[in-house]
């Protein structure tokens, strides 16, 4: 698979043409390049850094290594949320720790009178998903801030809804993440404290200062997270709470409502 993604990288062709084309040989410029893609690879490096790119909810989306890899698990964060946002036409969405931009902007793709605005603590991460709004000419309905959480956004108190994938994984947990994530993707992104809950806790606090009453706060989880995540939300500040789980079984999105 990581031979044929970096093979059609170097060559600027899809799957279809490599697959039409058996006896297509390469140039040795071609064979050098590709021989160096190789190479970074084997050092560990995830394709989609070599490559800049990763598919999120059907979308093309430009990476580097400021910005986490979107994964296919947070597409049931995307999910939640338009189920959540059908009686909401035109939504106003604020998205923490927006990385690539993904979540935002898929949302700002499905929602068409949306507006949302694309968070992060990382300006690098902020630059690439300004990147990636214009790419996909969403840049007109998202605005970007660099913040602490929502610490930037103080006083604004009507949001439909706070969305964020944040990180989530503790520092004693650090031998349970994968090799490549550990040593490629950024640290920032991965990593929230001892237990994991540095910034799930202020989100919680901060996102109930942010939504308008009624506005709901939907945020990926971790494995293992449920408890202590769902013992965040006081029940007489949030109401509806409620936990959505991914493919596998693995409770993945918690989302409540403010009361
Ligand atoms: C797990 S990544 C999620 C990226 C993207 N939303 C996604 O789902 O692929 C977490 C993001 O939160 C950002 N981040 C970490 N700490 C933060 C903080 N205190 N405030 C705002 N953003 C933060 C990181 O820079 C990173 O982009």
């Amino acid at each position: 698979m990581n031979a044929e993604v970096l093979l059609m990288f170097v060559l600027g062709v899809n799957r279809a043409y490599l697959y039409a084309h058996p006896e297509r040989e390469l140039t040795p410029e071609e064979e050098s390049r590709y021989d160096e893609v190789l190479a970074q690879r084997a050092t560990g490096m995830p394709s989609q850094y070599i490559t800049g790119h990763q598919e999120f909810w059907g979308l093309d989306f430009v990476v580097s290594p400021a910005v986490l890899i979107p994964r296919p698990e947070t597409e049931h964060l995307v999910e939640t949320v338009l189920e959540l946002a059908r009686s909401i036409p035109s939504a106003k969405i604020v998205d923490v720790g927006t990385g690539s931009g993904c979540i935002a902007l898929a949302l700002a793709h499905e929602l068409r009178t949306a507006e949302v605005c694309a968070v992060d603590l990382s300006a690098e991460a902020l630059e690439i998903a300004r990147a990636n709004a214009a790419r996909l000419q969403l840049d007109g309905r998202a605005q970007f801030v660099q913040s602490n959480v929502l610490q930037a956004l103080t006083g604004i108190r009507d949001f439909d809804f706070v969305v964020s994938n944040p990180p989530y994984v503790g520092f004693g947990e650090a031998d349970k993440v994968q090799k490549s994530v550990r040593d490629f993707e950024p640290r920032l992104a991965v990593f929230a404290g001892e237990q994991g809950l540095d910034v799930i806790g202020p989100l919680v606090a901060q996102a109930h200062a942010a939504l308008k009453p009624g506005g709901w706060l939907a945020v990926e989880i971790g494995y293992s997270m449920r408890d202590s995540v769902l013992s965040l939300l006081d029940p007489t500040l949030w109401q509806d709470a409620r936990v959505v789980p991914d493919l596998q079984g693995i409770p993945r999105v918690v989302a409540a409502r403010k009361r």
